[in-house]
């Protein structure tokens, strides 16, 4: 099985690099891609993608510990 790296942006979307499948609330295939922007600010209007809504208006780090 390949490798799927998932990578929290500064102050943006999760980036999923890897042959993966988005599945919905019900387990159904929404999309099947390899590389995925899901929106992690609550502000796209175009969930669960980033649509750039968050620029300016969402601040998060995630760093390793
Ligand atoms: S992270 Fe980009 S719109 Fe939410």
């Amino acid at each position: 099985m390949a490798k799927v790296t998932i990578q929290a942006l500064d102050n943006a979307p999760y980036v999923v690099k890897g042959e993966t499948e988005l599945l919905d609330g019900q387990g159904n295939v929404i999309k099947t891609e390899k590389e995925l922007h899901l929106c992690r600010c609550g502000l796209t209007k175009n969930a669960p993608d980033c649509d750039g809504s968050h620029q300016g208006k969402y601040q998060n780090e995630v760093r390793a510990k």
